[in-house]
Parts: C-alpha cells; structure tokens; sequence
C-alpha cells in the first residue's frame, strides 16, 4: 500500500534525505506535502519532482507566489499552514523535520488528526514532552523515533517486554573531544561546524560540539521511552558505528550498528515494522574496516556543562526544559551570526537557567510563554554584553 508522507521542513538535511528514500521507493512511498522556511528555490525543485498536493513556507507573499506559479497546489503559511498540512486528509504519516520548538503545534495538530509520526524535531520533546506523549497516548498514534540514537534504542527494543536496566546513549563527542575549558576560549565558527563524523544542520551542528545534542537527547529518550532520567546513560564513542543500546536485566546489552547515515532511521520509520533495503549511495558497515577498533568512555561533564544542565532541567520539570531549549535555539543562532564566542554557549546558558522563575502546570499556552519569555531574557543577555 501507498503511504502518503507529509514532510515538515523538506529542505533540510533531514528532509532532503527523506526525500532521497522516498525516491528510491516510489512503489510504496509518496509526498503528501512540503514545507520550508526560506529555500524557495530547492522547494520549487522538490515540488517538480515529488508533486505534492500541498505546500507551507514560512511568509505571506511567498506562498502567493507559489500559489501563482503552481495553481493547482493547495499553498499555505506560517504556524496555521504547518499545523494544516500536518493534519490534511490524504496524508498517511508526517515527518517532523522542523529546526527548533517550533515543531510543538504541528506534532499535536498531527497527533490529533490520528497521523503516524516520524519525528526527527527533538527540541519540541524537549519543551513539551509531556503534552506530545499525553496528546500521542490519547490518540493512539505511532510516534516513530528518526534521530539516530532513538532510533537505535527503538530498534533494540523490538520483539522484547523484558524491563531494561538502562538506555545506552551514544555520542561521537563532537569535534572538541578531549577539549579544556580553556582550549574551548578559543573555538572558531569553522571548527564547530566541522563535525568528525556526521553532516547535518548547521544548529544541530553547533548543538553537537557543546554536547547540548546529547542533553537533549537525553531528554528525548526519557518522554520517548518513559525512562527515568538516571537509567540513561551517555557513552562517548568517537567512531559513531554504535548508535545507541539497551542493557537488559540480565546484562545484556542489544544495540544496533551502521555506518553513519541518516537514511537508516529515517526509512526505518517510513516502513515500521518492516525494513526497506539499501539504495543509491547507501553503504553496509564493513566490520573489516574497524581496524582502529571500538572504544568508549564517559563524557567529560566538568569541561561540556551543557550535559548538566539539561539533565538538571529535565530533573526538576515544568518550564525548567522549555526555558533550556529556548535559550540554547537563540544562543546557538547567535553564535552563528557571530554575535557571542562558542564557550559563551554554555556560560549563558547556565546564566539565564539560574534567572529562570518556573512554572510547574504546564499546558500548550504556558510552553510556549515560557519559550517566548527565555528567549527574550536570553537576547536581552546577549545585548547586555554589547559585543
Ligand atoms: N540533520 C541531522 O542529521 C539530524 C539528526 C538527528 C536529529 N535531527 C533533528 O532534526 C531537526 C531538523 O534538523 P536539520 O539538521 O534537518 O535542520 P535544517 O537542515 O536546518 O532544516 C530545517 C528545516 O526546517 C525548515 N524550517 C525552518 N524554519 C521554518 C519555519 N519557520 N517554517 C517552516 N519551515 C521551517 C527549514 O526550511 P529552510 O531550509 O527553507 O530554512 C528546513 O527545511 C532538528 O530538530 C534536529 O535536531 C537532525
């Protein structure tokens, strides 16, 4: 059967791989609709080739441009336009591959309209984790872990009810592994935006080389798994061929291992429970090629206090991890613009954290004041700095 698939940030690293699944598997997948923020260009592209029935972007006047240019497609904008092709009728899934918490509404407007979901947009979990698990829950819909260590630990997960002692989550350690906080001063743009092992997303990118990734990460498998906190673990593992494991009461440990490649997890969820084979430029791991061998260690939290802080965010609950994910979106798109140093990231971070008056009843309406709130404190901090 055709699944209809609903892509929400299809110009993205995530979404352009997704595509490249979905093209190569034309016999059992198909786009529903499209949406991006700015590549109006590579989006014209994408509707060419994959003719959805709708489209989003972000503005006004371009969607009336495209509406003008493609009369026959149902063109959309802004929040109400993500939430409307996350929930449109002819669509079977949606993949969440939004940047930042703006994923929020869409994931619950899809949830609701009883659509699977493939969810790559961990910051949303991060700040509304309890209402997307509670929204999924009462609605009876999949919610189908794309990042690829969640999706390690899924795939472990398969054929077992047995309890797990602890989730194993890997992490490469990101470019400035083995990095003093001094060495950290002196980071550039360039360098943090020189993964060892994976290519992604410029904020996912910086995300990586603070460690803030894997605090999330954290935070996405405990909502994903209903794992208390201190069942999960961080395993530094430089090669990125493990991409996470369950350790089982026996002591087993069940992983699942590959070469780095996004299109794994993302077909995976496409074709839950089945598997779809390697196609294009996708390689098998070639155990024979590991001759440096397998290595793991512990991640050094004195050095990367983002990890820290996410845990303790995430530990004390209410809009403490809304406060951490708004912060971090603005101070990473800062750092990006050159607007703050790298170790700023983290120093800030903990800054506005310590400010952060919580709330504790959480509904749609209070995340997202949280959110607004943080992310202002957090830009007024940045300007207080006047660099
Ligand atoms: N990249 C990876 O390998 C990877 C791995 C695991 C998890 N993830 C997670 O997946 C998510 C996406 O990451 P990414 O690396 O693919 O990010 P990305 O390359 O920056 O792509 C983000 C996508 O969202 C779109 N977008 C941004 N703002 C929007 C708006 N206001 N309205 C509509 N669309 C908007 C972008 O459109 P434009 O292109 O037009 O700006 C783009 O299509 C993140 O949550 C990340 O943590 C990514």
């Amino acid at each position: 059967m055709m699944k209809r698939i609903s892509i929400l940030g299809s110009t993205g690293s995530i979404g352009t791989q997704a595509l490249d699944i979905i093209e190569h598997h034309q016999d059992s997948l198909s786009v529903a609709a499209l949406s991006c923020a700015k590549q109006l260009d590579l989006l014209r592209d994408q509707i060419r080739r994959f003719h959805p029935a709708a489209v989003c972007v972000a503005r006004e006047e371009d969607a009336r441009d495209l509406q003008a240019e493609f009369p026959h497609l149902f063109v959309t904008y802004g929040m109400q336009g993500l939430t409307a092709i996350a929930s449109m009728e002819d669509c079977d899934m949606v993949l969440n591959s939004l940047l930042g918490m703006q994923g929020l509404e869409p994931t619950l407007a899809a949830a609701k309209a009883g659509k699977a979901i493939a969810f790559a947009n961990k910051e949303t979990l991060v700040a509304g984790g309890s209402l997307v698990m509670e929204t999924v829950r009462e609605n009876n819909v999949p919610l189908l872990p794309v990042d690829s260590e969640h999706s390690a630990i899924f795939q472990s997960m398969q054929g077992s009810s047995s309890p797990i002692r602890r989730i194993l989550l890997t992490a490469s350690g990101g470019p400035f592994r083995g990095y003093s906080r001094e060495q950290l001063e002196e980071v550039t743009l360039e360098q943090a935006l020189n993964h060892p092992n994976w290519s992604m997303g410029a904020k996912i990118t910086v995300d990586s080389a603070t460690m803030m990734n894997k605090g999330l990460e954290v935070i996405e498998a405990r909502w994903l798994f209903d794992m208390p906190l201190e069942q999960i673990q961080i395993v530094v593992h430089p090669q990125s061929v493990l991409h996470s494991a369950v350790e089982y009461m026996d002591g087993s440990i069940i992983g699942q291992m590959g070469n780095p490649d996004m299109r794994v997890p993302i077909a995976y969820a496409f074709s839950y429970p089945d598997r779809l084979p390697m196609t294009g430029s996708m390689k098998a791991l070639d155990l024979f090629s590991l001759t440096g061998g397998l290595t793991f260690e512990p991640a050094d939290r004195e050095v990367f206090r983002t990890i820290d802080l996410a845990y303790e965010a995430s530990r004390r609950g209410g809009t403490w991890p809304v406060c951490l994910n708004g912060a971090n979106e603005v101070l990473v798109a800062a750092f990006l613009r050159g607007e703050i140093r790298f170790i700023q990231i983290q120093q800030l971070l903990e800054e506005v954290l310590n400010r952060h008056q919580p709330l504790y009843e959480l509904n749609l309406e209070g995340i997202l004041e949280a959110d607004r709130q943080s992310r202002e404190e957090t830009r007024s901090l940045i300007r207080s700095l006047g660099n």
